[in-house]
């Protein structure tokens, strides 16, 4: 059953201040109880049909949703997933299995790891011994139990920033300090300051670094020459490598990912531990389910020391057949995205010329430059006064002049002030409408 309400959910053409959308045709919501059929139609997932995610418990939209009641929240492209249906794939086999209708402790998980490394080989060219790969809930359990394992409580964990807002939760959560090495903006590209990243690295204080490959939220994807320098630079210091490589299987073309266990160097290989999962790639991050490896059998029996961490069945499963029959729709969604990305990009340029635009090597994230806009509400002085950010006053005074719900650059640590996160994975006409109610408070700030 679809309808031609518009996003019915948040009312998608009302609202004051909305007057760009008020020329917008209504959006087509598919509804979540469609006959159970697949958006696949002749041949090709269907990536544009907006399929409504309201009321089961949401972070992107319920989430914003609650924290606005007066329903001033239209648009969520914050929190990190998707609005796309899931490859159909998954929920065939997740449906396969609730026919046996037992749930008791799950025997084993190795068809899993099989899946996982047959995943790499494909990919990313990455040879991985199912044996060495650990299964976690997420990617949190793993790189929390790796920081308790090599950095002790007080000691400096190493972060190219601005980075992923959760890495200052994992760093908080052991006791350890997150040790920004702010990246710069050079030629629209976030660049290493090497010698800041050296020095850090060079103070026996510091015992881990956290690598997050492609970056979130400036969009790198880290060459094989970049990651094999930091490798370097931290097996010179005694420092082992945490590669966060969540987003790896979004990456634009032109550009690679290089998993860190593949860099040529066995050495660096050896100084390091990855930790990746299905959860963003097939946009099933509820269903819990990650794993992480290193070539090292002694940092491997060190950390798994450290991590607890239960598996479900469901999310094994879910996890197995994505890898195992989700490529296709995979390879259509890289492609659509990359289409999203352009087109954010040019509507950027063409329309909000003040708003800085970072052009993404990878990931569905867009990392923008509010910086004018916040001057012309005088972010600086409003936020003091609510002794909160100017990006978190920023990102409340968007929901209220946009209906759109941004996350604010100051989660993201230093070089994080003065920007908002994007997130583009969502159909084009979602993003063209939020892009239209930002445009049109831009204009009016
Ligand atoms: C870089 C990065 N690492 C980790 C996570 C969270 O991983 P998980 O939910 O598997 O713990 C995210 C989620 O946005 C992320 O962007």
């Amino acid at each position: 059953m679809s309808n031609d309400s518009g996003l019915n959910r948040r009312n998608f053409l009302k609202g004051a201040g909305m007057t760009a959308l008020a020329t917008t045709a209504p959006i087509t919501v598919i509804a979540d109880d469609d006959e159970g059929k697949p958006l696949f139609r002749s041949g090709n997932y269907d990536f544009e049909t907006v399929y409504n995610r309201e009321g089961h418990n949401c972070a992107r939209w319920d989430g914003p949703a609650k924290k606005y009641p007066g329903g001033e929240f239209k648009y969520g492209m914050g929190v990190a997933t998707m609005d796309f249906e899931c490859a159909p794939c998954i929920t065939e086999a997740l449906a396969e299995r609730c026919k046996h209708r037992t749930w008791g402790y799950m025997s084993s998980t190795d068809s899993l790891k099989e899946a996982i490394a047959e995943f790499n080989a494909e990919r990313h060219n990455l040879e991985l011994d199912p044996s060495v790969i650990q299964i976690s809930s997420g990617v949190y359990p793993g790189m929390i139990a790796s920081l308790r394992t090599f950095s002790r409580p007080g000691t400096k964990v190493a972060l190219l920033s601005p980075n992923y807002s959760g890495f200052y939760y994992m760093t908080k959560h052991t006791y350890t300090i997150a040790d920004d090495s702010q990246m710069y903006l050079q030629d629209g590209r976030y660049e290493i300051d090497w010698d800041d990243l050296e020095m850090r690295l060079a103070n026996p204080e510091t015992q881990s670094m956290i690598v997050c490959n492609p970056q979130n939220p400036t969009g790198n994807v880290w060459t094989e020459e970049e990651l094999l320098k930091i490798g370097e630079l931290c097996l010179k210091n005694n420092v082992v490598v945490l590669s966060d490589e969540i987003h790896s299987d979004f990456v634009r073309p032109g550009h690679e990912f290089i998993p860190f266990a593949r860099l040529p160097d066995k050495a660096v290989v050896a100084n390091s531990l990855s930790f990746n999962s299905g959860s963003k790639t097939f946009n099933m991050a509820g269903m819990k389910n990650a794993y992480w490896h290193s070539t090292d059998p002694k940092l491997l029996e060190r950390v798994k020391h450290n991590h607890f961490s239960t598996v479900s069945t469901l999310g094994c499963v879910a996890s197995e057949a994505a890898y195992r029959d989700g490529s296709e729709w995979l390879d259509q969604l890289l492609a659509y995205l990359d289409d999203n990305h352009k087109f954010v990009e040019n509507y950027v340029a063409k329309n909000m010329p003040s708003v800085g635009y970072t052009r993404p090597e990878g990931t569905y994230l867009n990392w923008l430059d509010f910086s004018k806009t916040m001057d012309a509400i005088n972010a600086e002085d409003m936020a003091a006064k609510k002794e909160v950010t100017p990006e978190v006053y920023m990102q409340d005074w968007l929901v209220m002049n946009s209906g759109v719900y941004l996350n604010p650059g100051s989660n993201y640590g230093m070089g994080g002030p003065g920007n908002m996160r994007f997130n583009v994975g969502s159909s084009r006409k979602v993003v063209k409408a939020a892009l239209d109610a930002l445009a049109g408070a831009v204009r009016n700030a």
